[in-house]
């Protein structure tokens, strides 16, 4: 089993420096997915209510036999459920669906600028910390001016800020913002899903130096920006391969080197523009 390290998030609690992201993962196949990674030594755990699969996450949290306590669920509320007290809502539905009486971390999934509620939406999730129902609250896919209003308007600064991360969109300016302010970086879609990351020449040197797999090296490349990569993967063997970062360390030249594969966003996800309802 890996060990994987922890890291403290501004509001005091643990965090892992590496998680299993969940999304496709459903039914029958998705829980035997989810309890092998935790097996195998996974702890957080994202799932969000727009991928379906909360009750797969908590199922899977029970089956595995690891203490409760030990694990970080994470969701995220969709933007169909924006507002002060359907925020609130939404989160006690995920908290039945979960099976669960606490989610660790929530999210806002996504600013959705048309709907105009997600200050609203973060006044709730203060509100739903504070009564116990989650224990910490954090955001995805907000950008630098978001962050300066959120923390401007209630003082109350993101202990996460989950956005795309991957090889080809470093994300440099966002995480300088996040690193003055505390706020802990998380990546997702770390591996770029598997495009042609994986086969790129930069990578596969690098890869050859220390004995480990493409794959390993842009994980390791994540874990050495201070950043949590969320990596999918259904198959046992693949979640091993993907928690086994933690035996080598990239140099400064490597680590650049692999930064500057940036060519931008791969799926046009750009917050101020990009809604998921
Ligand atoms: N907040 C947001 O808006 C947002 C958006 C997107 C994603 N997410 C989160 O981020 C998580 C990860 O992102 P993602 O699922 O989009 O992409 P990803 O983790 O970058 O890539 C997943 C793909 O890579 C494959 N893979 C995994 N490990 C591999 C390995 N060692 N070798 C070769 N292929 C490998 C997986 O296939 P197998 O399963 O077959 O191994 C899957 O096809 C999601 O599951 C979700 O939890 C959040």
């Amino acid at each position: 089993m890996v060990s994987i390290p922890e890291v403290t998030l501004n509001d005091g609690t643990v965090f892992a420096e590496l998680g299993l992201g969940t999304y496709n993962l459903n039914g029958d196949e998705g829980v035997d997915a989810i309890v092998s990674a935790i097996e195998a030594g996974y702890r957080l755990l994202d799932t969000a209510v727009n991928y379906g699969n909360e009750r797969e996450v908590g199922e899977a949290v029970r089956r595995s036999g690891v203490d409760r306590d030990e694990l970080i669920v994470t969701s995220k509320i969709p933007g169909r459920h924006h507002g002060f007290d359907t925020a609130i809502a939404s989160i006690e539905e995920s908290l039945q669906t979960l099976g669960l009486d606490r989610i660790d971390l929530q999210l806002i999934h996504w600013p959705n600028p048309s709907v105009g509620k997600w200050l609203e939406t973060w006044q709730g999730m203060i509100e739903a910390r504070e009564r116990g129902l989650v224990r910490s609250i954090g955001v995805s896919n907000f950008t630098i001016p978001m962050l300066r209003r959120l923390i401007d308007e209630t003082g109350v600064i993101p202990a996460v800020n989950q956005v795309e991360l991957h090889p080809y969109f470093p994300q440099g300016d966002l995480r300088r913002f996040h690193a003055e302010h505390g706020i802990r970086t998380e990546s997702w879609s770390p591996l770029a899903r598997r495009s042609e990351l994986l086969a790129d020449a930069v990578v596969g040197e690098i890869a050859e130096t220390h004995g480990v797999t493409p794959t390993q090296v842009v994980l390791r490349w994540h874990v050495e920006l201070g950043s949590t990569p969320i990596p999918k993967s259904a198959d046992p063997d693949r979640q091993r391969e993907n928690a086994d970062v933690f035996g080598f360390a990239l140099s400064h030249a490597e680590v650049a080197a692999v930064s500057h594969l940036e060519r931008g966003r791969l799926w046009d996800g750009d917050p101020d523009h990009h809604e998921e309802m």
